[in-house]
């Protein structure tokens, strides 16, 4: 890549983070995604971070302010009406339970880390913004722990907790579902996105049953854990809670805060991420609570044990093989197994997201060969073929949909040969 080509990279995805602002929150993309998904409002925050900080605290700040009493930030709040989603506010029922009309689950918390990383932007400036989100980064991280944690793995309650949809991570608990009684319902995502590229009706049938009865149960976070069938202990969550907590504990430091409650929970998602090791597969491994059963996946969130702060050459390994299996690395799931599809959604593409998050941690843990080979590539990637939602692995085809807020966020924190790394 020219120095000219990635600055012409740099400006268009400035332009795609500035076109999708809706004032004071980022919408994913035009069309498919109408609404603030959680995170990846943060990782909008993170390419803000890298030329107008302002905004970045602002995206963030917004999230927040649809926090629930109860801690939880929810993975999407519904600022303003649009027909073109579905599920939306009332097929939720979430009214009354937070400030603002919301889905009832939650989504990977990197936001602490970003709020880290925008925070080290200008340490002086950001202070009080830093102060202030403190304490709310902190009740959202003791509800992953109240309410998500098994023995320290961080589960999912729902497929679009994980942010990993139709992963085949979940078939397992998906099949024990019987969906009966879902009723009629129209499918918006089919109409913007080729639904080859998509989850099938089958797994729409589940998501849209798993929130009818959260519904049903009023969202109550206890009456749920006891009969929500499903229950998957996740490595996204918890290696996703681990790296977040080092980093919030890091910043209450900072702040002369306490943080003793903060590394606890850092100990106890230790002990969490080491009982999501399937031997059998040699992998990190999502884990059926209710079944007591491993998925048997090797997949892209295997790879984050770096960023989580676990250094396992266990898994260096299973990068060799996985990623000398695709032209583009990282695919969202084993490309040698029966259920990988190149273009699926999270049965098989490439997400640039979870790329940096798994080279940020391969860096950290001193695999800079690894790291540096997945950076340029992605960014070869993201030069060639533009910022799609994702990717095709084996041609780089994009897929899902365009001009899309996290890809941009990713290229400018990140893969661009101009990024600040931060
Ligand atoms: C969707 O609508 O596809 C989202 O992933 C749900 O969060």
């Amino acid at each position: 890549m020219t120095q000219m080509d990635h600055i012409a990279l740099d400006e268009q995805a400035r332009a795609i983070l500035r076109g999708n602002d809706r004032g004071g929150y980022t919408v994913p993309t035009a069309g498919l995604y109408p609404y603030q998904w959680n995170w990846d409002s943060a990782f909008a925050a993170w390419g803000f971070a890298q030329f107008d900080v302002g905004r970045a605290w602002q995206e963030v700040e917004t999230l927040f302010s649809g926090q629930w009493p109860n801690g939880m930030v929810p993975h999407i709040l519904f600022h303003k009406p649009d027909p073109g989603y579905f599920p939306g506010p009332d097929v939720w029922g979430t009214q009354g339970k937070g400030p603002i009309l919301s889905s009832g689950i939650s989504q990977p918390p990197v936001a602490a880390t970003f709020v880290r990383a925008i925070w080290e932007k200008d340490r002086a400036a950001g202070e009080p913004r830093a102060r202030a989100l403190f304490p709310r980064l902190r009740d959202w991280h003791r509800w992953f722990m109240d309410w998500r944690a098994e023995d320290g793995a961080i589960c999912i309650t729902h497929p679009w907790e994980a942010g990993r949809d139709n992963a085949p991570d979940w078939d397992g608990a998906m099949a024990a579902i019987d969906p009966v009684g879902v009723g009629e319902y129209t499918r918006r995502d089919t109409s913007h996105v080729d639904p080859a590229m998509r989850p099938t009706k089958y797994d729409y049938d589940r998501y849209i049953w798993l929130v009818q009865l959260g519904k049903r149960l009023g969202w109550d976070e206890a009456a749920l854990k006891e009969h929500n069938p499903f229950r998957v202990a996740d490595p996204t969550m918890t290696f996703i809670l681990l790296r977040a907590n080092r980093d919030l504990a890091a910043m209450g430091r900072a702040l002369g805060e306490d943080v003793s409650e903060i590394e606890e929970w850092t100990a106890a998602l230790e002990a969490g991420a080491a009982a999501l090791w399937n031997e059998d597969l040699a992998s990190y491994d999502a884990k059926d609570v209710r079944a007591g059963r491993f998925a048997g996946c090797v997949s892209s969130a295997s790879f984050l044990c770096w960023y989580g702060g676990v250094d396992d050459d266990r898994m260096l390994a299973q990068v060799e093989r996985v990623w000398g299996a695709v032209r583009y690395p990282v695919p969202s799931h084993d490309p040698e197994s029966p259920e990988f599809n190149a273009k699926r959604y999270w049965r098989g593409p490439t997400w640039c997201i979870i790329n940096a998050l798994i080279g940020i941690g391969m860096a950290d843990a001193g695999h800079a060969a690894q790291a540096d080979q997945l950076r340029t590539g992605t960014a070869a990637l993201v030069a060639r073929h533009g910022f799609a939602e994702y990717f095709d692995p084996t041609d780089g085809s994009p897929a899902g949909g365009g001009t899309f807020t996290w890809t941009a966020a990713v290229w400018l924190g990140w893969a661009s040969p101009s990024a600040g790394r931060a």
